[in-house]
């Protein structure tokens, strides 16, 4: 909790640290890697870094917690912070790097903020720095006990045992431990951190769904990031997947976080996705259908075309197991509009156009997950609420730094 006298000092502060702090967040990253280049080259992300998106996410998540500890001092934004730390798990972020991000956060702050940055508001906006990282750093010391990294170290060596071209621009890799022991434990929609080492001596590390568990190993499915026609560049993680990974190779792979899973109990489900969304929904099908699970299950999909639908036959063919389970598909080309899917699966309805969510009969009391590009999910969660899902049973994933639905 905030002492009186700090919560004062930031509630009168905040509009001013909030209109800077889109000035203060670049310049502590600039700070930071100055002092400390290692960790732009092997922890941060460097696209993120180079599209912003990660200086806005961490510009927002204080933003948001200052404003939480002023409106509900006696409790924590638990699903802010669970998020945030998962990443953190996942990356190997260490406790005694805490210091080093409040040396730079708070010099680029004394530096924007100039004569505002009294010794008084230095010292308020310090005790909610600290209430946060140490919030952050006991939920993160507990994911990596129950993860079995107690002592931090969350990375494994994995061998690709096998890959396969779903599509034009997605593989699946196939992952086994090197030292033969079992793979974590992982719980349905969680992801794992993958390190490569890139060309120019960079240690990079991306986020990958777990697409299920095969054959005594992990798997992930990966999209090539293509390079934009205004010039932005090839992905680098994904890129390097897929021109140099093809099986035999040795990958650090962490172990399993990520806070967005299907829960365990009888109500109905429905997964929503989009592109390489996909992803942890086959991963959550998957694990409904080893448990014969008679819940009501929605698969919903939306894609280019049938083409470039990344698992498709796995997602027919796993609702086809399920009792309950019905698929619905998206196609913007190349599908007949409302078509029963052909196979052997007659629970499969195509569409043409883009997801309509609202055409579907959606049961009462609806857990719903969401993943797919931002504006997909955006679209998504206004058809939901409109068919009368509660907005706390709307759950959704993100591919990158979370700002925000
Ligand atoms: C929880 C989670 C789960 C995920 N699951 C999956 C999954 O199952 N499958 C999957 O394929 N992906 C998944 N992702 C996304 C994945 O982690 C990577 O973000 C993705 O593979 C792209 O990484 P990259 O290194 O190839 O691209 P990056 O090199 O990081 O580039 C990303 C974007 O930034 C742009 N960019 C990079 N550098 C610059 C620059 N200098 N100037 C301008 N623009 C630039 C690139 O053009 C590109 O559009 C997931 C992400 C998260 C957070
Ligand atoms: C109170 C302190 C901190 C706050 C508020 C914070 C906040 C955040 C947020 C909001 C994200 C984005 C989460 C998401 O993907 O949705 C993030 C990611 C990340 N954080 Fe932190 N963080 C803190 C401390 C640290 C420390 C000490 C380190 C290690 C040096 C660190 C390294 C990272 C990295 C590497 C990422 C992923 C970056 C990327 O993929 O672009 N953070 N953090």
């Amino acid at each position: 909790m905030l002492s009186p006298k700090s919560a004062a000092t930031v509630s009168a502060t905040l509009p001013a640290v909030g209109a800077a702090i889109g000035e203060i967040t670049p310049l502590f990253y600039e700070k930071l890697f100055a002092a400390r280049p290692e960790l732009l080259r092997d922890l941060f992300n460097r696209g993120n870094q180079a599209v912003g998106s990660q200086q806005q996410a961490l510009a927002g998540a204080i933003a948001a917690f200052a404003g939480h500890l002023l409106a509900h001092p006696d409790t924590r934004p638990d699903l802010l912070l669970t998020r945030i730390a998962h990443k953190h798990a996942s990356l190997g972020v260490r406790e005694d790097q805490y210091p080093i991000v409040h040396e730079h956060l708070f010099a680029a702050l004394a530096e924007v903020l100039g004569d505002v940055a009294t010794d008084e508001v230095v010292a308020a906006w310090d005790e909610v720095y600290w209430l946060m990282a140490h919030a952050l750093i006991a939920i993160e010391r507990r994911l990596c006990a129950a993860a079995g990294a107690a002592d931090g170290t969350v990375w494994r060596t994995y061998r690709v045992a096998g890959r396969v071209q779903e599509t034009a621009d997605v593989a699946t890799f196939f992952l086994r431990p090197v030292d033969g022991a079992p793979v974590p434990p992982h719980r349905p929609g969680q992801y794992v951190s993958v390190q490569v080492q890139l060309p120019d001596g960079a240690r990079q590390i991306r986020q990958y769904s777990l697409s299920g568990q095969a054959d005594g190993g992990l798997r992930i499915s990966v999209k090539r990031v293509a390079a934009g026609p205004d010039g932005t560049p090839a992905g680098a993680v994904s890129g390097h997947l897929h021109d140099r990974v093809h099986g035999g190779e040795t990958l650090r792979v962490s172990a399993p976080f990520g806070d967005v899973v299907l829960d365990d109990g009888p109500g109905p489900v429905l997964l929503a996705s989009a592109g390489i969304g996909c992803t942890p929904m086959i991963g959550m099908l998957a694990h409904l259908a080893a448990d014969a699970s008679p819940r009501r299950v929605i698969a919903a999909h939306a894609d280019r075309s049938p083409d470039s639908h990344a698992l498709r036959t796995e997602l027919v063919q796993l609702t086809g197991k399920l009792t309950g389970a019905t698929a619905e598909l998206w196609y913007e080309e190349g599908a007949a509009p409302d078509a029963a899917a052909p196979g052997p699966a007659p629970a499969v309805t195509v569409h043409g156009g883009r997801m309509d969510l609202t055409r579907l009969d959606i049961p009462a009391g609806t857990t719903a997950h969401l993943c797919g590009p931002v504006s997909f999910m955006k679209a998504v969660r206004a058809q939901l609420l409109a068919s009368g899902v509660r907005p706390a049973d709307i759950h959704h994933e993100v591919f990158g730094p979370d700002l925000g639905l």
